[in-house]
């Protein structure tokens, strides 16, 4: 796999996603072909989360290749994600990135606008011109969670630990989770899941929508690639439009989602066979 230099991304500028500006804050992004795969590579702190975790995944969005179509993402070692680095909730912080209290203490406006940059590393990970796979072993909560909840798909090994644990630590999930939980599952498991805080685990995952499939620890890279394989078999611009038909499809009435899949077919016909202009 080569390191991904991105000299012209999405974003039609260059970012730094350098491997070593990347490995420096636990990140590792590696791009062959039309498969981009983002690693969360802290194992020995179970791939803890910190502010410079979420701009370096924006920077990756920002930076990612036209080329691409599918983005996996994953955990190295036991857990997917403890999420965040609890060093965040101490006095001192992560050393160069402070902390959460000294954040708050700049103002709600200077706040909400840190977790608004926050949010953009999660965000661009719904992009209709993209997949997103999330391939979740072991633990994954709070912003691990969300993060896996930020793909399109979740594949997750059958010793995956989901938890929202935000509102056991008088927090809320702020990281773009809510909405896609209660997409998934329905609003009152959402409820049950986030304010008990509690652990939901593969066969439950499956059985309620979080995850598209369980397999074995061991089985879950070769999953993800069949996956993957899979995703990449149909074309490329109508995999793109399909998506955006899907994704807007709960903020419209079916006369609307109607008008849209024609407006979108029409769109693909001209493409395919010309037509007028
Ligand atoms: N932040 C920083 N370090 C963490 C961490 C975290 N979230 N989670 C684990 N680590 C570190 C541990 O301190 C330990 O480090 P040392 O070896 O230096 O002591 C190392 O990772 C291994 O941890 P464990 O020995 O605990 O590993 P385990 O496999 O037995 O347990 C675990 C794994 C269940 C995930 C456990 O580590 C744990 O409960 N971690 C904390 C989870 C947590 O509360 N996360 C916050 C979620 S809320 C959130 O994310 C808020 C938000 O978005 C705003």
């Amino acid at each position: 796999m080569a390191e991904a230099k991105a000299p012209h991304g999405r974003g039609g500028f260059t970012e730094d996603v350098s491997a070593e500006s990347l490995a420096e804050i636990g990140l590792r992004y590696e791009v062959d072909g039309e498969i981009a795969t983002i690693t969360l590579d802290r194992p020995d702190k179970r791939n803890a989360q910190t502010f410079a975790t979420w701009s370096g995944l924006a920077r990756i969005g920002e930076s990612l290749p036209e080329q691409v179509r599918v983005v996996v993402v994953r955990g190295e070692g036991p857990s997917f994600s403890a999420g965040i680095d609890l060093r965040m909730f101490t006095p001192e912080g992560v050393p160069g990135q402070g902390s959460f209290g000294s954040v708050a203490r700049l103002g709600d406006a200077s706040f909400e606008q840190t977790v608004q940059q926050a949010q953009q590393g999660f965000l661009w990970l719904r992009r209709p011109e993209i997949v997103s796979v999330a391939a979740v072993q072991g633990h994954a909560i709070g912003a691990g969670f969300q993060l896996a909840l930020a793909c399109d798909l979740r594949i997750v090994a059958d010793d995956v630990k989901f938890c929202m644990k935000e509102p056991a630590l008088g927090l809320v999930p702020d990281l773009t989770g809510t909405k896609p939980l209660v997409e998934l599952v329905g609003l009152a498991r959402a409820t049950d899941i986030c304010l008990t805080a509690r652990i939901v685990e593969a066969d439950e995952a499956l059985r309620i929508g979080l995850a598209e499939r369980v397999v074995t620890r061991d089985g879950l890279a070769d999953a993800v690639r069949d996956k993957t394989a899979e995703l990449l078999s149909t074309n490329r611009d109508a995999a793109a439009a399909t998506k955006r038909l899907l994704q807007g499809a709960a903020g419209r009435t079916l006369e609307e989602q109607c008008a849209a899949e024609r407006a979108e077919q029409a769109l693909r016909i001209k493409a395919l066979f010309g037509g007028a202009s």
